[in-house]
């Protein structure tokens, strides 16, 4: 795996923060149980999604829900935010989340397509790159390099609770600048607003909101990517504006009508999935593109979002 100067590193995150990432990534005995936010990690179960996985086939299920995982979908979203600057009104994100690349044959190619002719002012990508949990994190570092190529725009991401710290030298490498509780300055039109992005908030807790707006101005319009919804209520007090976000795959296997099974993520239940008002702050949840632990998908199909900035309510 590629070399990773684990001093830079601190220097940009400071000691505890790298070390909390580090020691918890090694920590072996706490992957099924404990760390984070909710007690059972099903995303570390490597048996029982083998045992998920024939029971679907053994019932006929398994290749529809393959085909169903692929048919990602790209969802046009208007987001009412009343006190965006005048500038920013229409502007537009393309939003990915959870593309899980290196699990799921078959998807880069396919979000390739789907970007190629799409139009947006800025792209966001809210974590959740690799398939696993605990091994080679060069192959879907790598790979989200190769969808940056077919990126228009910049591009800004956070990490989720399946990111290794050692994937952020690849992915800025490749142009897609991880904001670790950090923040950056958007501008058009002359008019400005933050935006900011706190490293995974779901297992690794490393979610900074006091880093990440630390030195941004206090009157500017305020949009944060964080990986779950999990935090939305700090967010919400901490005066964020649009709150963008994923993890839940807004169930990924769902019963008809769209109800999930599991969502793994501690947060009111209006936050599982889409459009969400939190107090005064407006959040939307994607649905993810890609599939986590098994790669199928039941009545709950795979998104890209291009959201619409707009200021009427
Ligand atoms: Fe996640």
């Amino acid at each position: 795996m590629a070399e990773v100067d684990y001093r830079k590193l601190e220097e940009r995150l400071g000691r505890h923060h790298l070390e909390q990432r580090l020691r918890i990534q090694t920590h072996h005995v706490a992957r099924l149980f404990g760390q984070g936010k909710v007690m059972i990690h099903l995303e570390h179960i490597r048996t029982l999604h083998k045992t998920i996985r024939g029971v679907l086939r053994a019932g006929g299920l398994y290749n529809r829900g393959r085909r169903n995982a692929l048919a990602v979908r790209v969802h046009f979203n208007d987001l009412p935010c009343p006190d965006l600057p005048a500038a920013f009104d229409g502007f537009r994100i393309l939003h990915i989340s959870d593309p899980h690349i290196d699990g799921n044959p078959g998807l880069l190619e396919k979000l390739i397509q789907l970007v190629e002719p799409l139009e947006y002012d800025l792209c966001v990508i809210t974590g959740d790159f690799r398939e696993g949990t605990f091994e080679d994190y060069d192959t879907p570092a790598l790979r989200m390099t190769q969808l940056a190529e077919h990126i228009k725009t910049d591009m800004y991401a956070i990490l989720g609770n399946h990111d290794a710290i050692e994937m952020v030298p690849t992915l800025e490498t490749g142009g897609i600048r991880i904001l670790l509780n950090e923040h950056v300055m958007l501008e058009s039109g002359g008019e400005k607003m933050v935006l900011a992005g706190v490293d995974d908030p779901h297992y690794y807790e490393t979610d900074n909101l006091e880093k990440a707006f630390e030195g941004a101005p206090l009157n500017h319009f305020k949009l944060l990517l964080a990986h779950s919804p999990e935090i939305c209520r700090k967010a919400a007090f901490a005066g964020v504006d649009l709150y963008l976000c994923g993890h839940t795959h807004a169930g990924q296997i769902c019963l008809p009508g769209g109800h999930p099974l599991l969502t793994n993520c501690k947060c009111p239940r209006e936050c599982h999935s889409g459009l969400w008002h939190f107090e005064e702050m407006i959040g939307y949840t994607s649905r993810g593109a890609g599939t986590s632990s098994v790669n199928v998908r039941f009545n709950c199909p795979p998104e890209i979002t291009v959201h619409r900035l707009c200021r009427r309510t």
